[in-house]
C-alpha cells in the first residue's frame, strides 16, 4: 500500500520574495503557515543593500506577525558592485544577515542594480568563503547573444565553474534551478559548498503550459520553464534523496494588473499551496518516502541549522482538494497564486 499519509518536520522554505507594504502584509501569512524559517530575498524596490536596511526589513516582517507565530525570517543582503565587506561581515556576525544573493545585473525582477561582473565582487566573495557566509546565486546569464532558455546553462560554463575554482570553500546555493544541465552538474559537484533549490512551480510545468490555448502570464517566472525533458530531470532530483537538492519556492507575488499586461513581470505566486504542490510532485514520481528529506532535512543540514522539531501531517486525499483562491492586498491589488495543470491530492491536515 503507497503512504496516503506523511508526518514530517515541518519545513523552511530556503527562498523566498515576501515583498514590503500592503503586499508583505497579504502574502506573509501564507508563508508563515507552512514554513518554520525562510531565506527572505532581498530585491525590493530600493534593493536591500546593508546591513542596517536588511534589520530595518527584518524588522518590518517580524512586526507583522501575529502574536505566537513561530515564523523565523532568514534575512539575504542584495549584492551590489559596491558592496561593503566589512558591514556584510558584521551583519552576519550580528546574526541579522544570513546569507547574500547575487543577481546578475538586469537578470530578474528588480535586479537592475546587481552584480555587472563576479570579477568586481571577489573581495566580498573572498570574506564570505572565510567567515563561511552562504552566497546565493541567481544563475543566469544575460547578454543579446544569449537566448533566454540558454541563460542557466551559460551562466554554468562561464560563471558558476571560473566562481567554484576561484573559491572552493564558499557555499553556494544554484537558486531555482531549471535545467537538467543545472540538475546534473549539482548532482555531480554538490555536498558541502553546493546545493540547489527546486521550486514548485517548475517541478509541475514545462514551457508549453505558459502557452496552452494562449499566453499564461501567471506561469511566466524568471529563470523560465525550460522544454519537458528539463522538467523531468528536476523531478528526478528533487525526488532522488540527494543531499544537495532542497526546498526553496520563489514564491514571487506580483499584482494581476502587472503581470497581465502587455509587458507582464516575471514571478510566480506559490506560496499558499507550496507544500500541496511539492507533495504532488513526489508522489507523481512514487517518491513520497523522499518528501521529508527534501523538504526538511537537506535545507537545515547545507546551512546549517537544527532540523524543526515541529511536525506538519500531509494527507492524500480522495477527492481533488481545492485550489487557492486570488488574494487582495489593502490597496486593493489582487494576486493569482499558482494553479497546477493537474488536480491536487494532498492536503495539510
Ligand atoms: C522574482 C521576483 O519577482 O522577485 N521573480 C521570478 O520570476 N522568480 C525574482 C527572482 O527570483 O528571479
Ligand atoms: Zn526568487
Amino acid at each position: 500500500m503507497p503512504e496516503t499519509t506523511i508526518v514530517i518536520p515541518k519545513p523552511d522554505d530556503w527562498h523566498v520574495h515576501l515583498r514590503d507594504g500592503a503586499m508583505l502584509r497579504a502574502v506573509l501569512p501564507y508563508t508563515a503557515r507552512s514554513f518554520v524559517r525562510a531565506i527572505v530575498m532581498p530585491n525590493l524596490r530600493p534593493p536591500v543593500t546593508t546591513s542596517k536596511a536588511v534589520a530595518a526589513y527584518r524588522d518590518q516582517i517580524l512586526a507583522l506577525l501575529p502574536p505566537g507565530s513561530g515564523f523565523t525570517p532568514l534575512m539575504t543582503l542584495y549584492l551590489t558592485d559596491a558592496t561593503d565587506a566589512d558591514d556584510l561581515a558584521q551583519g552576519h556576525a550580528d546574526g541579522i544577515v544570513t546569507a547574500a544573493k547575487l543577481y546578475p545585473a538586469n537578470a530578474t525582477t528588480n535586479a537592475e542594480h546587481g552584480v555587472s561582473d563576479v570579477k568586481k565582487i571577489y573581495p566580498v566573495l573572498e570574506r564570505m568563503q572565510k567567515i563561511g557566509m552562504p552566497l546565493l546565486v541567481h544563475g543566469e546569464t544575460v547578454g543579446k547573444d544569449i537566448d533566454i532558455f540558454d541563460r542557466e546553462a551559460v551562466f554554468i560554463d562561464r560563471t558558476l565553474i571560473p566562481l567554484r575554482r576561484d573559491f572552493p570553500e564558499l557555499k553556494i546555493v544554484f537558486e531555482h534551478i531549471t535545467t537538467e544541465q543545472a540538475a546534473s552538474y549539482v548532482a555531480e559537484n554538490g555536498g558541502k559548498t553546493l546545493a540547489a533549490t527546486i521550486t514548485p512551480h517548475h517541478l509541475h510545468v514545462n514551457r508549453n503550459a505558459m502557452f496552452a490555448g494562449g499566453i499564461r502570464p501567471h506561469y511566466y517566472c524568471l529563470p523560465v520553464a525550460k522544454r519537458e525533458q528539463h522538467r523531468q530531470a528536476l523531478v528526478k532530483a528533487a525526488t532522488s534523496g540527494k543531499p544537495m537538492f532542497f526546498l526553496g519556492t520563489d514564491t514571487a507575488p506580483h499584482a494581476d494588473t502587472a503581470k497581465e499586461s502587455a509587458c507582464g513581470c516575471a514571478g510566480i505566486f506559490c506560496a499558499p499551496q507550496a507544500l500541496e504542490l511539492y507533495a504532488q510532485c513526489f508522489d507523481d514520481a512514487g517518491k513520497i518516502a523522499n518528501f521529508e528529506i527534501f523538504a526538511s532535512r537537506n535545507g537545515p543540514a547545507f546551512y546549517g541549522f537544527p532540523v524543526n522539531a515541529e511536525k506538519v501531517t500531509l494527507q492524500k486525499q480522495t477527492a481533488p482538494i481545492e485550489i487557492a483562491a486570488p488574494i487582495e492586498t489593502a490597496d486593493g491589488q489582487c494576486i493569482t497564486p499558482f494553479v497546477p495543470p493537474s488536480p491536487l491530492m494532498w492536503k495539510i491536515v
